[in-house]
Formats: C-alpha cells, structure tokens, sequence
C-alpha cells in the first residue's frame, strides 16, 4: 500500500510533492512526510497527519530544493505514528528512501546491519534500506551502492531514494507500481500515472524488478543487468473532476453521479457487443467464466453469477482475489474476468496473473485505463465512473453492477425479443434512480434508529443477495457497526443464534420469484424478537405486518431492483456514518486501494 511519489527539474519540489501527495491519499493517509535534497543534505518533514495538515505547518520553513521525493502511508509494518512516518533515512541522515509494499527479509538485513553498527529508529522494514546503501557507499559509489542494495531486497517494493546534494532520484520497483513522468528538463514519479496528468501525458512505466537513476535531463533505466532506452507512452489526458460540487461528502456527491453511470453503461452496450464478438472469436465461444475480484468488485461479480447462467447457459464462477488458486489448466473457451476499480488490488492482480499462466485469456474490468490490471490482460473493458474519491466505493461499484447486466444484454447469444425488452427496461433505470435520491426522509430515519446498535444483519436471496453483502460492507466499512450480510436461508443454519432485540435485520425484498421463500425467513426473524427493517420494491400487507420500519423503492421491473438496492444501502449506511459524527470520506484503517497481498 502507501503512495511514493518524487520530483527532479527547475521548480520548486515541495510544493509538486504536496500536491501530488494529496492526490496519493487514497492509497493510505496514517502519515505523510517529504525529504528534499539540499546542497549540504537533506531536509526531512513528515508527522502522523494528514497532507493538507503537514503542508500547513511546512510554510513556515520553506526551502528552495528542485528535487525530493515524497510518502503517504497505509501502516504495513510498525504502527501508524509520526517515528514511523516516511521517508526513512540512514546512520548520518544524508540518504531517504519511500516505500510502497513490503520487505520481507527485514529482519536479516536489520540484524546485519545493526552488527555492523548501523542504529534503528523505527519499526518499520523500510528504514533497511538507507542503511544498506550508507553501508555500500563506504566502498563504492551511490548508483552501484543502490542497486546492490536494491539486490538484496525480497519482497514486493517500489522504492525511491534521495541523497544529500544530488539532485537525483534512485528509482525501483518488483511488483509495486511505479511511473516516470516526462516533461522538458524535469521527471516527477508516483505511484499512479493519473496523480501525474496535471503536469504530463508522456509516461515511463517501469517493469518488474526495473532500476533507475533520474536527474534533470535524463533517465538512465536498468533491466537485468544491463541499460535499457526507456519507452515513453503518450496517453489520453482525461478530465479529472474532483470537486464537492457542493455535497457535504464526496460519497454522497458519488452516490448521486450513479443515474449517469447507468446511462452510459446503457450507451456501450453496442461497443460491448464488438468486444465480446471478439473474446468469443478468439475463444471459439465462451463455454465458462471465472470472475476475479475482492472487495466491493467481489460482490458485483456475484450478480454475474446469477445473470450468465441463467440467461446465457455460461456456467459462472465467482473467485475472491485473495483465495484464488487455480489447480488446473483452463478448459477450452474459459474466460477470467478480473474485476478492479483501481486495477492496482494486489490480491486480483496476482489471480489475473495466475489465470493467464494457466491458459484463461484475461478480460479486465476497471476504472482505471492504464492500471496495472489493465496493461496485463488480454482485453479491457473501462467503467465510465469517473474519479472515486471517497474510500468506501459507490458509483464503482454500480458501474461494475451495472456492467454485469450490459455483459449479458451485449451477448449475441441472448434472444433478440428479450434483449429488446429488457434493454428499455433498463433504460428506464436511471430516471427511478434519481427519484430514489430525492426522497430520503425514511432512510434517515432508519439511519437514527440503527446508530446505536452494535450488530446489524443484512439479509436477501437470490440476485439481490450480493446487495446484502455489499450493505453489511458499506455499513461496517464508515459507520463502524459491525454487520454481517446472509443469504437468508443460511440464518437457520446458525447465525439463528444471534438473533434477539438487540440486533436489527435488515432485508432486501424484491417481489421476484424468491419473494416467499424471503417472506417466510422473515417470519422466522419475526418470531426471535429480531427488530425487522425492510426495504422493498413494494410495499404490501405481509411485509408491513412483519417490518419495524419500511423503506420503499420507486418502482421498477424485477431484473432491476437490485440496482435500486444498492443505492438505498448506501445512503442507508452514508446516513448511520452521519449521524455517529465519522470521518465519512477517509474511514479509519483504510486505504482506497490495496496494494499489498
Ligand atoms: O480497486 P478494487 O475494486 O480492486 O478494490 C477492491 C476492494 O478493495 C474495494 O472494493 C473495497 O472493498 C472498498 N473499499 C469497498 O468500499
């Protein structure tokens, strides 16, 4: 995790490094800090803060460097505190590094080190590496002492290094993402190349197990051993709103962008037809689908898993990132789809990996055009969501929901009669959508009820079931309510234990054909004295005898409503954060995207 950036030219660095920096938070925000190089060595400034609070107190003490490089981290090793807070430095505090990911072997290179008289400070398996290129450069010069440094590492780490009076950056990564931006007569680094495309378009992507030295003229790359002619990439420089617009919360400011997403989905499915032409050209048919994911992105995969086979005869199988392990080689016509908004989750990135190594040709579902998922698969497909800034994902995830259903729509193989149908269905989505946003006088209302509880169960069937768990995560994941989400017949197997007034259940309801077999759940609930929250496509006798309280959706054809409950257990849960007064935006622990396994 943690986000590295850096900068080498003519303009002032602390001022790029902060901004870039800001926009890296969401690759963690524990603790942030700078190193600048100045002529006589280094001047370091970091706390357990927020960026915007250390570029405050940093005025003050204004310096002119040109080059320096820059951290904002999500704690991996060693508490989150401003002793662990980066860039480390070594012995004499004239060499800093930043570092993204984890360095396994630490604990030998620490235990070597501190025999040869080097002293620790921090807990953190950073702090390593200064000292070993401080104990190479007794011998040798500091390029060559970096990259036998760099040699000894194990793990997955970029890394970027400053020395006292060089105005240089030292650059690597195995991985960890790590980018080059490319300007006249300056470079500048981070973690992602949409934190650079205020200053450029033209990247250097560094490949795995990559080294570098950059000044402010030139790059000089190594690749196994040898130097390399970086390659320079021109990509489209896209429009980046991150404005509040005015909303409280850009989770609520993303909340209302979902009609739009939804509309364009509907726009693509053309587009989406031609690419799935082409996967099942080059396949011979898809004949299975194995979708990779974690997160949020795990649960919109699920709702594929209901949709393909049913409505295309795709046997579908929903795999978490992080528990992937594919024991056999792919039979003819598999497709994996990995599915990552950022397109930087470790976990998914390394099934995607696997699954290509096993013969699966890789579709990519991001947002994130040049993502690291992206520029690893097979064929990629961009979500229209726009920039997310909001830790807990919401117009992603719809964007993925929605994605989903246009995957099935865009398949030639779906009858022509009931793709029509279901298509103007669809179309009428985003309209019930925005009514939806308008009224929120009872989800607030459930949102004060729900505040003080400490346990929340989330309940649904069938394709609404992935809502559930999705509304038990966003709950958790801003409110701090521990909620858990079921498939409603699994809660006699057990969790039935649980239930008493003290923990509320909350059930998804669709009338569709799992609306009796939910009713009747429901009534079981009942009868343990559970509090009963409903939300509901529609409002009847049976549900309002069994419901504390009812939250009602506008309504909409059965093959939709699940979209409709996604919104409403975000807002459900954006609302419950309001009132328990929490950081709605930057949860506590988090970090947008996950970078380490
Ligand atoms: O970038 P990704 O879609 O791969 O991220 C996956 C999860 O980390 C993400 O969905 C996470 O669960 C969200 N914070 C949920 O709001």
């Amino acid at each position: 995790m943690c986000g590295i950036t850096g900068y080498v030219g003519y303009r002032q660095a602390d001022k790029i490094l902060f901004e870039c920096l800001k926009k890296l938070e969401y690759r963690g925000y524990d603790s942030c800090g700078i190193a600048l190089v100045t002529k006589n060595g280094l001047s370091i400034f970091k706390d357990q803060s927020r960026v915007g609070d250390l570029e405050k107190k940093y005025v003050k003490t204004k310096t002119k460097a040109t080059a320096g490089i820059g951290h904002t981290r999500w704690a991996t090793c060693g508490e989150p505190n401003a002793t662990n807070a980066h860039p480390h430095s070594d012995c004499s505090k004239n060499i800093a590094t930043v570092h993204n990911g984890t360095i396994d072997n630490y604990l030998e290179l620490k235990k070597a080190l501190t025999k040869k008289g080097h002293k620790f400070k921090t807990e953190t398996d950073t702090e390593v590496f200064p000292h070993l290129v401080e104990e190479y450069m007794k011998d040798t010069d500091a390029e060559t002492a970096f990259k036998k440094a760099f040699a000894e590492l194990k793990g997955s780490f970029a890394i970027a290094t400053v020395i006292g009076g060089e105005d240089k950056i030292y650059i690597g990564r195995i991985n960890c993402p790590l980018v080059i931006g490319v300007m006249d007569g300056e470079y500048i680094i981070a973690s992602d190349s949409t934190t650079l495309l205020k200053y450029t378009n033209r990247f250097i992507y560094l490949q795995d197990g990559d080294m570098g030295v950059i000044s402010k003229d030139k790059v000089t790359l190594f690749r196994n051993g040898k130097t390399v002619k970086p390659k320079i990439v021109s990509v489209e420089n896209k429009y980046d709103d991150t404005e509040l617009h005015g909303y409280p919360h850009y989770m609520l400011k993303e909340i209302h962008e979902q009609p739009r997403i939804i509309s364009s989905t509907i726009d693509d499915i053309e587009q989406l037809t031609l690419l799935i032409n082409q996967i099942n050209k080059d396949l011979g048919g898809i004949k299975m689908i194995r979708t990779l994911s974690c997160g949020s992105s795990y649960y919109s995969s699920l709702i594929l898993r209901y949709l393909a086979p049913q409505l295309l005869g795709i046997p579908t199988f929903a795999e978490l990132g992080s528990e992937y392990c594919s024991l056999t080689v792919a039979p003819k016509g598999s497709l994996a789809i990995a599915i990552s908004q950022s397109g930087e989750t470790a976990d998914t990135i390394k099934a995607a990996k696997e699954a290509k190594a096993y013969g699966y040709k890789v579709l990519a579902i991001t947002n994130v055009s040049d993502s690291q998922l992206s520029r690893l698969s097979d064929y990629t497909w961009i979500t229209k969501a726009g920039p997310e800034i909001s830790v807990a994902a919401t117009k992603t995830v719809m964007s993925q929901a929605a994605w989903m259903y246009a995957f099935v729509l865009a398949n030639p193989s779906l009858r022509t009669l009931q793709k029509k149908a279901s298509i103007s269905s669809f179309r009428k989505v985003p309209e019930l959508m925005k009514q939806l946003l308008e009224q929120n006088d009872e989800t607030i209302e459930v949102a004060k009820y729900l505040k003080d509880f400490e346990d929340i169960i989330y309940i649904s069937r069938g394709i609404t079931y992935p809502i559930a768990l999705e509304g038990a995560l966003k709950m958790k994941e801003i409110a701090y309510i521990h909620s858990e989400g079921y498939a409603a017949g699994e809660l006699k197997h057990g969790p039935f234990a649980l239930l008493s007034e003290d923990i509320p259940v909350v059930a998804l309801v669709s009338h569709d054909k799992d609306y009796s077999s939910l009713v009747t759940n429901l009534r079981e609930i009942k009868t343990r004295k559970a509090p009963l929250i409903v939300i509901t496509d529609e409002k009847d006798i049976m549900l309002e005898n069994l419901a504390e309280k009812t939250i009602v959706l506008p309504k909409c054809d059965a093959t939709y409503v699940p979209l409709l409950h996604l919104v409403e257990v975000q807002l459900l849960a954006y609302y419950t954060a309001v009132e328990r007064n929490n950081p709605i935006d930057f949860p506590r622990n988090l970090a947008k995207t996950v970078t380490v396994e």
